[in-house]
């Protein structure tokens, strides 16, 4: 409760600002139906209204700058979905605590919770770093001398580590299987040799100098840098059999290299693997196999502490300064390294009550937004080929969506299998080794079929890996893989989404964010996707045809990020499609639908990939008729004199 509060006191009216226009947000006049269930709590609704109201500052002119009118007292440096996500470390902090000061509670015999709770007493515990403690739980062999280099790496890749010498990794290829990619050494990414690494090291019969190892380190990475540059590589993928690479690369025994990464007892020769530049990997072999032994192992090892340490939110990187917020740093690792028993607890502690109704208020929205997605796909607005409009039309048709983050339909079976084999330890050291072992081992698994039942629960979720940055748990995104959209729990709670929202409420933002997300799928990165997650050459075809082209440099003819302007554009556009109807019929529903829709775009202040909330909050509604119209926007206002781009 104390963190809902938080909440809405974002918005203050400064005093001296006296609402002037009173006709907008009084709720007389907009619909109070929930559109999908039987009744509706009013007072969720009106106190969220009232909240939208503090935000707006009605001496701005929404036909000017709509985001100035809509977010003009939000009063804070950050948004709405950090808030969410912040409220979420909350809850799992609260959470992890009660079962720890409780052993006999009932949940502690539930799969997951002990172990949950023992790895954050460990985490806490830490005091000072001992690197290593990590190597010590490798069981290196005593002389890495003796050791080929393939072998430790291989060894280190089943704790996810890949980024040097040859890179082995498992990933996610299509809608139905993950595969093997093999690739050159990574001559970008070069080791930052610290003291601590150093010392963590094994010194062995032969000790060097801190400054010896790293000019030695140095001078390995200028010699596989000039190997591979000479083939600067596009991650063009040519698939081979393990014979094959074998055949090509004889002076490394593949089969044993492979076995050892996946945890396998054999490979056939037909397996097939995605290979880059298999000319480049056999210089490099060659050149590491006439290498001493030990300083390529030792270098491994350097790397991979390194990985680890870099790995997000490694409590190890901060321990002197994370002043009090060691908490928090602990749990937010822990969401990241067993991302699976983290979020089972989560459903089963904060989510389950609330599923039921919310899924189906949301499977319904994301039906009606997908019949239009397909409407205006097969109109066909670029005149492109039929066989085209075909396979972009299965594209839509064959979209999913998953809300929250684990898969939907696994049973308590599936979640009692995964959780035995999933090992905490001794200390941190152990369980954040078994917890990256326990995410590898599964993604390994995938990739060699289990059976069909697993297989589908496996491919019915983003199952995150541990090295994703936060952003992608905070708000709604679309898989191009799986052809999915991920809606996570940080996403399904106010303001964004509540299940008793009234349709202004409701559509405001949840259209508007599904619909973003589903034009993604039709952006200039994810178009080559097909319904299957499969790779084609869909915008080769696209930007052959004039109209296609010409929409693309309408939409871009500013400095404008062209992958988020179209979701944005189009998004919007199917938003209001979808919700457009007798809806609009009572005036205060449009201009409350497009509240909704700023406030997400509240504090946000860009990034990378995204232009500012109210640079893309002003564009979004410019390139929506509807809204002038809602607003009464006179011809000429900023917000309606924009050219119209055609997009779908
Ligand atoms: C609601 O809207 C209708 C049509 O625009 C208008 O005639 C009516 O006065 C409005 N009612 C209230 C209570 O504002
Ligand atoms: C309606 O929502 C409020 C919170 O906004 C809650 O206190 C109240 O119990 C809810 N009423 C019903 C009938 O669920
Ligand atoms: C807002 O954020 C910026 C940079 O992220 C920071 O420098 C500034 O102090 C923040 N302002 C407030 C009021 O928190
Ligand atoms: C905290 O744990 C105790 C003992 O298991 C339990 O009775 C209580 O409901 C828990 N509190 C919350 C809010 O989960
Ligand atoms: C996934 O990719 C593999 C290998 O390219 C292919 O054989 C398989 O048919 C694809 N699956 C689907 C569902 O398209
Ligand atoms: C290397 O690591 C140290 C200590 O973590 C850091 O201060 C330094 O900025 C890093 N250097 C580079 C080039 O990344
Ligand atoms: C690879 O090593 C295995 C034993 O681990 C051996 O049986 C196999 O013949 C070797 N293959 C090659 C191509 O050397
Ligand atoms: C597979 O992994 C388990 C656990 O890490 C290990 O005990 C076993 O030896 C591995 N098997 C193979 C074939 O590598
Ligand atoms: C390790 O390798 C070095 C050089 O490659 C060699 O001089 C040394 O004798 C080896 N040590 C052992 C214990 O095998
Ligand atoms: C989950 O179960 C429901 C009811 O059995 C079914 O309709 C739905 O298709 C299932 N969802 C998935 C993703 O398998
Ligand atoms: C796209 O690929 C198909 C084969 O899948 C080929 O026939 C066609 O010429 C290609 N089109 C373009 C524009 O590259
Ligand atoms: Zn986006």
């Amino acid at each position: 409760m104390e963190m809902a509060l938080r909440f809405f006191s974002f918005c203050i009216l400064l005093a001296g600002t006296v609402p002037v226009s009173s006709s907008i947000l009084i709720p007389n006049n907009i619909s109070r139906t929930c559109p999908y269930k039987s009744s509706c709590n009013s007072s969720v609704n009106l106190r969220h209204i009232e909240m939208l109201r503090d935000c707006v500052d009605n001496t701005k002119d929404p036909c000017d700058d709509f985001y100035a009118y809509a977010c003009g007292n939000w009063k804070r440096n950050y948004t709405a979905t950090s808030t969410s996500e912040d409220q979420i470390n909350s809850q799992y902090k609260y959470l992890i605590e009660n079962v720890s000061r409780n052993p006999r509670s009932p949940e502690y015999r539930q799969p997951v919770y002990g172990k949950l709770a023992t790895y954050y007493q460990h985490c806490l515990a830490l005091r000072s770093s001992n690197l290593r403690r990590y190597l010590e739980l490798l069981n290196l062999p005593t002389s890495l001398n003796s050791t080929n280099w393939m072998d430790l790496l291989s060894g280190l890749g089943q704790y996810g580590y890949r980024g040097h010498f040859v890179e082995v990794t498992v990933r996610w290829h299509n809608s139905s299987q993950h595969m093997i990619f093999v690739e050159p050494h990574n001559h970008r990414l070069n080791l930052n040799f610290t003291l601590d690494i150093y010392e963590a090291l094994p010194q062995g019969d032969f000790p060097a100098s801190y400054s010896t190892l790293r000019d030695q380190f140095v001078r390995l990475e200028n010699q596989l840098s000039s190997l591979v540059k000479s083939h600067e590589t596009d991650d063009s993928f040519t698939v081979y059999s393990l014979d094959e690479i074998q055949n090509k690369v004889p002076e490394l025994n593949w089969t044993e290299a492979l076995t050892k990464q996946l945890n396998r007892t054999s490979i056939g020769g037909d397996h097939s693997f995605q290979v880059d530049d298999l000319p480049a990997i056999r210089e490099i072999v060659i050149v590491l196999n006439s290498m001493d032994r030990r300083l390529l192992n030792l270098y491994s090892l350097a790397r991979f502490l390194q990985y680890l340490l870099q790995l997000p939110h490694n409590p190890l990187a901060t321990l002197e300064s994370d002043g009090g917020m060691r908490s928090l740093r602990c749990i937010r690792q822990m969401r990241r390294v067993v991302y699976i028993p983290m979020n089972y607890a989560y459903e089963r502690n904060y989510y389950a009550p609330r599923r039921i109704s919310d899924e189906f208020v949301i499977r319904k929205v994301f039906g009606e937004l997908r019949e239009k997605l397909e409407e205006a796909v097969r109109s066909n607005p670029f005149q492109v080929q039929p066989d085209l409009v075909d396979q972009l039309t299965e594209k839509v048709q064959k979209m999913r969506i998953n809300v929250g983050n684990l898969p939907p339909n696994a049973s308590e079976q599936f979640y009692s299998d995964v959780d035995r084999r999933w090992k905490v330890g001794e200390d941190f050291y152990e369980d954040h080794l078994n917890g990256l072992l326990f995410y590898y081992s599964i993604v390994a698994e995938l990739e060699g079929g289990v059976d069909s039942y697993s297989q589908s629960i496996w491919y019915s979720f983003n199952m995150h890996s541990p090295d994703f940055g936060d952003n992608i748990d905070a708000t709604p995104y679309f898989h191009c893989l799986s052809n999915m959209i991920l809606v996570p729990y940080s996403y399904v709670k106010l303001p964004f989404f509540h299940a008793d929202f009234w349709p202004a409420l409701l559509y405001g933002d949840l259209a508007n964010t599904l619909g973003h997300e589903m034009l993604h799928a039709f952006d200039t990165f994810l178009m080559d996707y097909d319904a299957q997650g499969n790779m084609r050459n869909f915008s080769d075809q696209l930007i052959k045809e004039p109209l296609y082209k010409t929409a693309l440099d309408c939409l871009d003819q500013s400095d404008g990020i062209l992958n988020e302007r179209i979701p944005d554009v189009s998004g919007s556009r199917l938003a209001i499609r979808t919700y457009m109807g007798d809806w609009l019929s009572l005036p205060d529903n449009g201009q409350l639908y497009f509240i909704q829709f700023a406030h997400f775009f509240c504090g946000d202040e860009g990034d990378k990939y995204h232009e500012s909330g109210s640079q893309r909050l002003n564009f979004a509604v410019s390139q929506v008729p509807k809204f002038a119209e809602i607003f009464e926007c006179k011809e000429g206002s900023k917000i309606n004199s924009s050219p119209q781009c055609p997009f779908w």
